[in-house]
């Protein structure tokens, strides 16, 4: 009961990562503020939540809108009275493997707009509160495309390397008011969005766990249990950290 009472606002929780991590710190006591623009897979989590006695409401967001962001972090703290740990998760691939020069803008707008803006705007949000009351811990879900290139994939490696960026500069900007702010960078994880990915290029699958030393892909609980650890005390000392879970691949 890691997490006994603490409030914990998760974007992007109606699938993969993000709901993987809602029932994980359920589990360990925290009450869910959950948030997602995919209303049907927010239920379910809600569901799933409930089911395991928890105390949760559920909003909807679309996290590139700064008002809407701004108005669901508002409710969440007036609803719960604190704001303990925010996970940062909501993101979204390109919708084409194009190289640069062939990139669309609309990708382009798309892809940053939610994995950068995004971020953004809800740290944006969460450290004014959390500043306030001296305590926090902000988790911001980057990837390995945050650390090294991703041929094809110019935007969504350009806002995964801008959250890590967004994680250092807000990390040393509120060490001083008590909250901390990591980040955590998966490599190919097991969820809806890796099957999109698999599914639009026959033989992916068989390829890409080639670059894996560990040599499987990872699942949402290997990401969540780094979440975890990063939002809780046991990692009270570390701000500004960008840790890979990617079964060694960018080493
Ligand atoms: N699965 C992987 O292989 C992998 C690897 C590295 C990083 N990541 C990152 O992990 C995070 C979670 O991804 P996942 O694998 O669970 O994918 P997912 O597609 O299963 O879940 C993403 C969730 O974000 C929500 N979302 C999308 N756009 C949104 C918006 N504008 N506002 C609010 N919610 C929005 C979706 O509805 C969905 O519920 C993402 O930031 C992703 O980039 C995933």
């Amino acid at each position: 009961m890691r997490f006994n009472q603490k409030v914990v606002f998760i974007t992007g929780a109606a699938s993969g990562i993000g709901r993987a991590a809602a029932l994980q710190f359920a589990k360990e006591g925290a009450r869910l503020a959950i948030s997602d623009l995919n209303d049907s897979g927010l239920e379910e989590t809600k569901k799933m939540l409930q089911d395991i006695n928890c105390d949760v409401r559920s909003y909807h967001l679309d996290v590139s809108i700064y008002d809407d962001v701004k108005s669901v972090i508002s409710a969440v703290h007036h609803d719960f009275g604190q704001l303990d740990v925010a996970l940062n998760n909501a993101g979204i691939g390109a919708s084409n493997n194009f190289r640069t020069a062939e990139h669309t803008l609309d990708d382009w707008d798309r892809v940053v707009a939610v994995n950068q803006s995004g971020v953004f705007y809800c740290m944006k949000e969460e450290l004014a509160i959390m500043s306030e009351k001296a305590t926090g811990s902000i988790v911001n879900i980057s990837s390995i495309a945050g650390l090294k290139a991703i041929p094809r994939q110019i935007a969504y490696a350009a806002s995964k390397h801008a959250v890590i960026g967004m994680t250092k500069t807000a990390a040393v900007e509120y060490a001083r008011f008590g909250v901390r702010v990591n980040a955590v960078c998966p490599v190919f994880t097991n969820s809806p969005m890796l099957e999109q990915m698999f599914s639009a290029k026959e033989g992916l699958r068989e390829k890409l766990i080639h670059t894996i030393p560990l040599g499987r892909y990872g699942e949402t609980s290997d990401i969540v249990n780094a979440i975890l650890w990063l939002s809780d005390d046991q990692s009270s000392f570390i701000t500004g950290l960008s840790v890979p879970v990617d079964g060694g691949q960018t080493a």
